[in-house]
């Protein structure tokens, strides 16, 4: 059978696991793909790097952009990370020449992600991006697909798991702010610039591709209350405990009768309750339907190889030739944005 040749940009903590899991299970994704997975070109900044996978048999590109314009390739994934610059125009090269795209690229969504779609749908290229929204946990099908039949009302949970890692040791050790932060690089579960972790961003990138998901509506990153989790001290978090509460960094999207809300903010949380129990680097989504009623997934919301868990999904997706729109309509069915007036908090 003629293998699926991926060109992977970015061989990053994601990029290179990936690579990793493609070789060392080789046998059982092209079973699940139906045809073998081959890393037939990739793209990065630093050839000489160990990553513990042999890369030889790769093409390698400095450019992801002239990577995704390899004629080699069917189909293109995006690890290099940032909202413009080399990962919009490689995705954007793959997509007019009709080659599926899988990105875990939450900023390039947030900002691009409406007019990507457009040109995914014109060019009848699909877009999928498991891996953009809470690292490991298969919240994008689940919205996209599974829960279909539903009319959601509210979304939000623990998004970022460098901030979350980085409140539970400040809790439970009582380390300080800074060192947190270290650690969280060091572990690489923060972003190249940790500002987009701390300062809410990242969660905000991917509260606005879930809001969009769970309310059939256009991406609006603008329209995010955002509050990132510098400003919260050891005093604080020992002060919440007192009272029974535990801060967590939350991102909430819910339906108002003036439009939709959307907000990322330190929040006190009553600490019995579920989300106050999500610790380290786990993330957590709850999706608030009118059938189902409430569902709550908890898992690894950053790190090699549980970001690689949904890049692989995708891929084998690509390779079935599944065609699903981006954000579950076609684009032109998204709703325009209604913005609610927001109450004080
Ligand atoms: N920096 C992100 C986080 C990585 O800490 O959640 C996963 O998107």
């Amino acid at each position: 059978e003629r293998p699926m040749r991926l060109g992977i940009a970015g061989l990053g903590t994601v990029g290179a696991s990936l690579a990793r899991l493609l070789a060392d299970k080789r046998d059982v994704y092209g079973m699940r793909a139906g045809r073998p997975l081959e890393v037939a070109a990739v793209s990065a900044r630093d050839r000489t790097r160990d990553r513990g996978v042999d890369l030889s048999g790769a093409t390698w590109f400095d450019d992801p952009v002239a990577l995704a314009r390899d004629g080699e390739i069917d189909v293109f994934v995006e690890l290099v990370g940032g909202a413009d610059g080399a990962a919009f125009e490689s995705v954007k090269a793959a997509l007019n020449r009709g080659l599926p795209v899988v990105t875990a690229n939450k900023a390039l969504l947030a900002h691009h992600g409406l007019q990507l779609a457009r040109l995914a749908h014109k060019r009848g290229a699909p877009i999928f991006f498991e891996a953009a929204a809470a690292g490991g946990i298969p919240i994008i099908k689940t919205m996209r697909e599974a829960l279909r039949g539903n009319t959601v009302e509210r979304v939000y949970g623990i998004l970022n798991g460098t901030c979350n890692y980085m409140l539970t040791r400040m809790e439970r050790e009582g380390i300080a702010f800074d060192a947190c932060l270290a650690d969280a690089q060091r572990l690489g579960y923060a972003e190249a610039d940790p500002t987009f972790d701390i300062g809410g961003f990242d969660a905000a990138h991917k509260l606005a591709l879930l809001t969009s998901l769970a309310f059939g509506c256009e991406i609006d990153l603008d329209a995010i209350f955002i509050e990132g989790i510098s400003t919260v001290t050891n005093a604080d978090i020992e002060a919440a405990a007192e009272l029974g509460y535990r801060i967590k960094l939350l991102a909430v999207a819910q339906r108002t009768d003036s439009g939709i809300e959307q907000r990322v903010h330190p929040t006190m949380i009553p600490a019995h309750s579920a989300l106050a129990q999500v610790d380290g680097v786990t993330n957590a989504v709850a999706v608030d339907t009118d059938l189902l009623g409430s569902v709550l997934l908890v898992g690894p919301g950053a790190g090699g190889n549980a970001t690689a868990s949904a890049v692989l999904s995708d891929v084998i997706d690509a390779a079935q030739g599944i065609r699903m729109p981006a954000f579950g309509l076609e684009p032109s069915k998204l709703a325009p944005y209604r913005r609610a007036r927001m109450r004080a908090h």
